[in-house]
């Protein structure tokens, strides 16, 4: 049975793990840069959330939010093996129902907007980021 927990108090090693099983890092050579920069995210994130087979970790995802208005989730990422099994919907749930009461932004890549429709997302024309900002982030420099 998959269970749920509420922690910060992760292997990091293995959350690295499961972001490139994923395909949502690239380059190995970066693992260290990587690692110090995500579990950084995790520590400063209001709320995480982690799936577990037994002990091992198989998913998990963070939010960030000023607690009265606004809540941002990221890194939403099931290993593999494990997707279409319900698990990044149950673990997206988790993360709604901490803050029942905000309004919920997400930056998704294109390939998952279905799935987040699935869980009452629209599409929003209007949204920015800024480029720059990106291009110097550790994650993608
Ligand atoms: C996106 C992701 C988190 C979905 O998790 P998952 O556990 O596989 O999804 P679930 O099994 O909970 O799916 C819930 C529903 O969404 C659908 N769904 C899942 N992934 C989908 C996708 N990429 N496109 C369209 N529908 C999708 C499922 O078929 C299911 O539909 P149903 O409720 O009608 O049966 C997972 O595929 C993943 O980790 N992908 C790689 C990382 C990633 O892209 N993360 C998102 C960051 S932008």
């Amino acid at each position: 049975m998959i269970q749920f927990k509420q922690t910060k108090n992760l292997d990091f090693d293995k959350v690295i793990d499961i972001f490139f099983e994923a395909g949502c890092l690239k380059h190995k050579s970066k693992r260290g840069i990587y690692k110090k920069a995500i579990k950084k995210a995790f520590l400063n994130s209001d709320y995480v959330v982690s799936a577990w087979d037994k002990d091992k970790l198989i998913g998990f995802s963070r939010i960030i939010t000023d607690k009265s208005l606004f809540a941002t989730i990221w890194n939403l990422i099931v290993k593999p093996e494990y997707q279409d099994k319900g698990i990044g919907k149950s673990l997206m749930q988790k993360c709604l129902n901490k803050y029942p009461k905000l309004h919920f932004f997400i930056i998704a890549d294109k390939k998952v907007v279905k799935f987040y429709e699935k869980l009452g997302f629209k599409l929003h024309d209007d949204g920015m980021y800024l480029e720059k900002g990106k291009q110097v982030c550790v994650i993608y420099n």
